[in-house]
């Protein structure tokens, strides 16, 4: 089963999610900008909040690489929603993508608000998702 990690950030919080899901699984973790180059299983996708919705970059991310996307598990940071599986839904269903309905998200830095979030109990809890979720598909895990 292959499976690939991509995330956004603006401030490197949720880039620390994504390498701690990366030190898990064992798949790099890189930008949105980088392109799938082959189908995945698994897309690890790590988005977080501006302005009550994610960037348009995963949008188009998520539009561009449709075709080798089996599914795609979130996580992600913000100062004070619960998750961005709302959001993301109207974006895979837009592209007829499918995403799982149980994500990671925590709390991340903006401001004053929440200094050093993630923190690495923020970061173990992700890794551990990351690990469940891939334990639920059948097959071993590859790059
Ligand atoms: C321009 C801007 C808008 C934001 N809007 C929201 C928001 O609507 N809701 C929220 O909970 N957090 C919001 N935040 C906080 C971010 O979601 C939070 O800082 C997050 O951890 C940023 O992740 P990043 O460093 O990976 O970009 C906003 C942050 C910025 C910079």
């Amino acid at each position: 089963m292959k499976t690939a990690i991509r995330y956004y950030t603006r401030s490197g919080n949720t880039k620390k999610l994504a390498e701690a899901v990366s030190g898990a699984v064992g798949v790099p973790a890189l930008a949105v900008d980088q392109p799938l180059t082959e189908r995945v299983d698994t897309l690890f996708l790590g988005c977080s909040y501006y302005a009550f919705d994610v960037d348009e970059a995963v949008k188009t991310f998520v539009a561009q690489n449709r075709a080798n996307i089996g599914r795609i598990v979130l996580f992600g940071t913000s100062a004070m929603m619960k998750s961005v599986y709302k959001p993301m839904k109207k974006v895979a269903e837009a592209n007829g993508v499918a995403l799982e309905r149980e994500d990671f998200h925590c709390r991340g830095s903006f401001g004053p608000a929440h200094k050093g979030r993630p923190d690495k109990a923020d970061c173990e809890r992700c890794a551990a998702f990351a690990l469940k979720a891939l334990s639920e598909q059948s097959g071993p895990t590859t790059a």
